[in-house]
């Protein structure tokens, strides 16, 4: 199994901690289920306290860095989970659709292998209006759109579908994407896009962190954008989607 996140996943733990705003949606998402099959798991972020957790991850660079106290971990793909039919009352996906072989297959997977939900976090590909890639990295929205489900999508295999949204807080601890959206200047620092992998996935970034670096210099970005640093959460189209099995 060669896994990008075995090429880019060493500092993950380090800029990726669960936020705990996120954390707790998740928590709700979930409901009752006391058993969770965490797919696509990483390094365990928003792995729930008090259930009963098995994490799947493929990258044993990722595996690696979970904790011995963490919830047991097998390393396989959501393409394939050898587990047993409904033997989980939820299966959790957290921005880990987009990065799996034949997303069809792996849903189908997560729908045989839970017997109540199927919770996913994602991202809308409809969704515009991110600055940092409206202005500087258009290429990280043309692909995003490309291997991003639409709601539509996932409704074929999760049939009673809830969608909310999850803004993103100012101070997220969880450096994805949108994490920084109020804090412009750490996407000009290499360790913090080491742990994004939307700059991985594009060509040259150079020209669009010029452009930044400039702009934060003018103050070209803050006569831009200055109304965000009043804001405490905005909307940047990530998803929290349940899938309800009964
Ligand atoms: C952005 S990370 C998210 C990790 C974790 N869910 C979190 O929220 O921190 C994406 C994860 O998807 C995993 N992944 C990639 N291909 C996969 C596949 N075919 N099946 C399951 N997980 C996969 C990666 O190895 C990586 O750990």
């Amino acid at each position: 199994m060669t896994q990008l996140y075995d090429e880019i996943g060493a500092g993950y733990g380090d800029h990726r901690r669960p936020d705990l705003r996120i954390a707790a949606a998740i928590n709700g998402a979930l409901g009752e289920s006391q058993s969770v099959l965490n797919v696509g798991a990483g390094t365990g972020s928003y792995e729930p306290p008090g259930r009963s957790v098995l994490a799947v991850e493929p990258s044993l660079t990722m595996i690696r860095q979970r904790s011995a106290d963490m919830a047991p971990v097998i390393r396989a793909s959501a393409t394939h989970l050898p587990l047993a039919d409904a033997s989980f009352d939820a299966a959790l996906a957290i921005l880990t659709i987009h990065h799996w072989p034949n997303r069809a297959a792996g849903l189908a997977e997560l729908a045989r292998v839970a017997r109540r939900r199927i919770v996913i976090v994602t991202w809308d590909p409809a969704f515009s209006g991110f600055w940092l890639v409206d202005d500087y990295f258009p290429a990280i929205g043309a692909i995003d759109k490309e291997i991003l489900p639409s709601p539509q999508e996932l409704s074929l295999t999760l049939m009673a579908m809830e969608v909310h949204p999850l803004p993103v807080p100012y101070d997220c601890t969880d450096g994805f994407l949108g994490a920084y959206w109020r804090r412009p200047y750490a996407y000009l620092d290499a360790d913090v896009r080491s742990a994004i992998s939307a700059f991985f996935r594009i060509g040259d970034i150079e020209p669009g962190l010029v452009q930044l670096r400039r702009d934060l210099e003018s103050g070209a970005w803050e006569r831009r954008h200055g109304h965000l640093l009043d804001l405490a959460e905005v909307d940047l189209g990530y998803r929290i989607v349940i899938g309800h099995l009964v």
